[in-house]
């Protein structure tokens, strides 16, 4: 079968990313350009100013993915863009710049769903992996457990009912000042705190569900060192660090061992930026690997926004005819389960 090359591109949020990927799994370039010093001093990503530098640089981005593949326009089989959810102006930079590819050579250009590709992050690390799996997506917008019963067809087991995982971590790195993004601050710093200082509370649901709750334990660790400063107590920033992270990662590990042991799967997959933390990689693989499941995970650089993931998700929608054509818009609260099959 003759190869197939998706061009992938990805621009949700602050990453501008483009990709070249052979056969949705061979990564041939991965180009990400942060914007996280644009954005640091304002303690969090400012719409405005992340469209902006898209567009500026959106052309070079995909230039050095294509030159760094070694490759032309002329060897891309199919253009793959995130179209949501995002920030509009950011996925709209993406969006046009993959409708005017495909127009231009006049080749398939398709849709992904941001979550989707976070997921598919896990067949470019392990070429071996097929659906069925459950994956846990954890990143800065959303917590979800998936049921991914083909690389096409998905289903939520579970979500957050209010922030998400990785939305908690920022939130707590801003309160203690440890600046922006907050999941890898907090990450290094809980490794010379002790997990067991602080009892924050883990949030299950009393019906069953495999659902997550967050905002309580934001609260708590807020009113925590409001409490410590209110007294003049010094705080012990590496001990609430651990404490915090200890308590998200019980719950997200938990609530997906319980979800697998529902379905009739024998892996579990992680993914999204949280996806990158060590705690989470350490405690999720030893306790599902216990339960007897395998614990798959991509490496930290394809745990956050990157568009090999886009190309890769979107080799699958190729593969199946599933085109988008040049109506094609950002949809900015695309929610999981609506659009395609997620
Ligand atoms: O997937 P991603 O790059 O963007 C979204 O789609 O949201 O995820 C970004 C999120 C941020 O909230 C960031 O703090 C978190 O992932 N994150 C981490 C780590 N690295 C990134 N959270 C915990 N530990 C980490 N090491
Ligand atoms: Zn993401």
């Amino acid at each position: 079968m003759k190869d197939v090359i998706i061009l992938g591109i990805e621009t949700s949020c602050d990453e501008t990313s483009a990709a070249v990927v052979k056969n949705g799994r061979e990564v041939l370039s991965n180009i990400i350009s942060s914007q996280v010093d644009l954005h640091a001093e304002y303690g969090g990503v400012v719409p405005e100013i992340a469209s902006r530098r898209h567009l500026e640089l959106i052309i070079p981005v995909i230039d050095s993915a294509l030159s760094k593949a070694g490759k032309t326009l002329e060897d891309v089989d199919g253009v793959a863009v995130t179209y949501g959810p995002g920030l509009v102006g950011a996925l709209l930079v993406g969006v046009s710049a993959a409708k005017a590819i495909s127009a231009a050579i006049d080749k398939p250009l398709v849709k992904v769903h941001h979550i989707e590709g976070h997921i598919a992050a896990n067949y470019i690390e392990h070429p071996d992996l097929e659906p069925p799996y459950i994956c846990l997506v954890a990143s800065g917008g959303h917590s979800h457990i998936v049921l991914v019963k083909d690389y096409l067809d998905f289903r939520i087991l579970g979500r957050t009912r209010d922030d998400a995982a990785g939305e908690a971590f920022d939130k707590i790195a801003r309160v203690l000042g440890l600046g922006y993004p907050g999941g890898p601050a907090i990450d290094k710093e809980a490794r010379l705190g002790d997990p067991k200082a602080i009892r924050f509370p883990r949030v299950n649901f009393h019906d069953d569900s495999f659902d997550f709750s967050f905002s309580g334990l934001k609260t708590a660790v807020i009113n925590h060192v409001n409490h410590a400063r209110q007294v003049g107590e010094t705080l012990n920033i590496p001990d609430i660090c651990a404490s915090f992270q200890q308590a998200v990662v019980d719950v997200l590990t938990d609530h997906t061992i319980k979800a697998a042991q529902s379905e009739n799967v024998k892996t579990i997959a992680l993914a999204g930026g949280v996806a990158a933390n060590s705690l989470l990689r350490q405690q999720l693989g030893k306790k599902a690997n216990k339960a007897g499941f395998r614990c798959v995970y991509p490496s930290p650089v394809l745990c956050t926004d990157n568009a090999a993931m886009i190309a890769s998700a979107g080799y699958y929608s190729y593969l199946a005819g599933e085109y988008a054509d040049m109506t094609l818009n950002a949809v900015p609260y695309l929610q999981v389960g609506e659009g395609h099959k997620l």
